[in-house]
Order: C-alpha cells, then structure tokens, then sequence
C-alpha cells in the first residue's frame, strides 16, 4: 500500500521506521505529470534500495517569470496511482510553505557556480539556483542513500552531481536513460503542450542529434556540425536557444578532439521548449595530424 505524505513529520516518521529496519532508502524527485520516463527512474531505484521515495513538487523558484509554472500539469491522482503500480512505496507531495517557510523570496539559496552559467543557464538565468536549492532541501528531507534522474536533463544532472560532491551530502547519484516514443522524441511532460501539428516535427530534435552524432564521427569540425544542426532546426520551425557538441562535462571540445562527447539541443516549438541530448564517444583519432 502506497504512502502519501504532505507533512514533514510524517515523512520522518516512515523514513525513520526504515532506517531503523536496515532498509535503504531510495529517491526519485519530480515535479509529477508522471510517464513511463519517471517511472522507469522509479524501478532502477528500486534496483538500488529496499524503499523508494519520490516527490511531486512544482518547484516555482526554478521557473522564470515568464515560463509555464502556471500551466506546468498537474495531475496528483494518476500520479499517484502510476507510483503505485511501479513500486513506489511513498510519495512525498509538500506544499509550497513547507519547501519555502520563510516564502519563496526569503529562501536559503544554494547556488552551483561554473556549469550554470551555461546552456539552460544561459537560457534561463536562476534555473539552476532554484533547482540545485529544491534538491538540497528535498535530499535534507528525505536523506536518501540514492537518487535518480534522467540524463534527459543532462546539465541538471552535472549540477545535482557537482552540489553532492561540493557540500559532501551522503547520496549515491544515479543517471536513469532517457525513455523515448516511438519517432525518437524524449519522453517529458512539456510533450503534451504540442499541437498535432507540431508533434511529428518534435521529433526532428533526436533526429538533429543523432546528424551531429554521425557527422562529428565521420570528422567534421565542431562549429559546422553546430550550425548545420542549427539550420535545420530553423528550416523545420523551431527557434534554436542552442545546438552543441560539448565533453562530457560541458566544457568544449579541442578541435579534432577523441573522446567521450555529448550533443545538446535545446529549442522551441511554438509555446514548447524542449531539450535533448545524445552521448557518444569517437574514440581517440589524431584528426589534427
Ligand atoms: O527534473 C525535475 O523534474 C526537477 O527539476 C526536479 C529535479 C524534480 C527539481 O524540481
């Protein structure tokens, strides 16, 4: 039987009944609207640990003020019921006060320096603050031995992973895959602001990723792979906030440069933004001989 908890002393209690067990505890934080993406992050937990926790709070500091906090869905009850058929045993759904006791504005701030300046840093200045701040309070309220989140959010992934090192919190973190529809498009909840017109060229994002893929290995200069991902995107509607080949921790690559690499797009689609991202590693070709 599933848990819902809305109140810190609650969740104590059935976090504190588990330890006492022996059990480790697992985590996975969303801002619910759920699909097999999440739940899939929900079962790989479950692989890590005895119990699994997830969280649904739609964090308002990590939304500019012109993004779609407002309209982000909400969709508790099927959430909930999805939680439960994937083997969540608690679901931790705090109210506003109970994250922001002191209101949103007079907030203790966490904030991740360097790879937040960045990409969706750049994109959407404060993002990352209000993200990095919502999981240092989520992981201080839980205190899970493990968290999970999807390398769909590839940057927000580096930023939890930077903060746990920094502050030395005792959370393994794991990347879960990102789930996929059957044309490419990653599984999110913004899928769902997409006309039916603009849902078939959704998916030109994965497919502009796996291009930059195949032609960086085929040797092609990072810039023109850049800007010819670019140029589609445009040529097929999307306004384009970036379309990058970076190393795996984001920093750019050497021209010619072998190794582990990551593509990252980001853009939008009518009132949708969406990212994505692919990984690959080109091996070590002396390209600048
Ligand atoms: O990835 C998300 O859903 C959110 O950014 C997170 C990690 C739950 C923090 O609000």
């Amino acid at each position: 039987m599933i848990v819902i908890a809305t109140q810190l002393p609650e969740l104590r209690a059935r976090i504190g009944q588990w330890r006492r067990e022996g059990k480790r505890v697992g985590f996975v934080p969303t801002m619910g609207n759920l699909h097999a993406g999440h739940y899939a992050l929900i079962a790989l937990a479950r692989q890590h640990a005895d119990c699994v926790v997830a969280s649904i709070f739609v964090n308002p500091t990590q939304f500019g003020p012109n993004e779609d906090f407002g309209r982000y869905p909400r969709t508790p009850e099927s959430d909930q019921e999805g939680l439960a058929s994937a083997g969540c045993d608690l679901v931790w759904m705090p109210s506003v006060e109970t994250m922001y006791p002191h209101g949103v504005d007079a907030t203790v701030r966490v904030s991740v320096p360097i790879i937040t300046d960045m990409l969706e840093g750049a994109s959407r200045p404060g993002h990352f603050d209000g993200v990095a701040t919502v999981v240092a309070k989520l992981f201080n309220q839980v205190q899970p031995d493990i968290a999970v989140f999807g390398r769909k959010d590839y940057q927000q992934l580096a930023v939890v992973r930077y903060l746990v090192g920094d502050m030395g919190l005792p959370v393994e973190i794991i990347a879960g895959e990102t789930l996929r529809e059957a044309d490419g498009l990653a599984m999110s909840s913004r899928n769902q602001y997409l006309s039916t017109n603009e849902r078939p060229t959704a998916a030109t994002i994965h497919r502009t990723l796996q291009q930059m893929r195949s032609q960086t290995l085929a040797g092609n200069a990072r810039l023109d792979v850049e800007r010819a991902a670019s140029q589609v995107l445009r040529d097929a509607g999307f306004i384009v906030d970036y379309a990058v080949v970076r190393r795996p921790d984001l920093s750019d690559p050497e021209w010619g440069e072998g190794g582990p690499q990551v593509a990252l797009i980001a853009a939008r689609l009518g009132r949708t933004r969406l990212i994505d991202n692919i990984a690959f590693d080109p091996g070590n070709w002396p390209l600048a001989e």
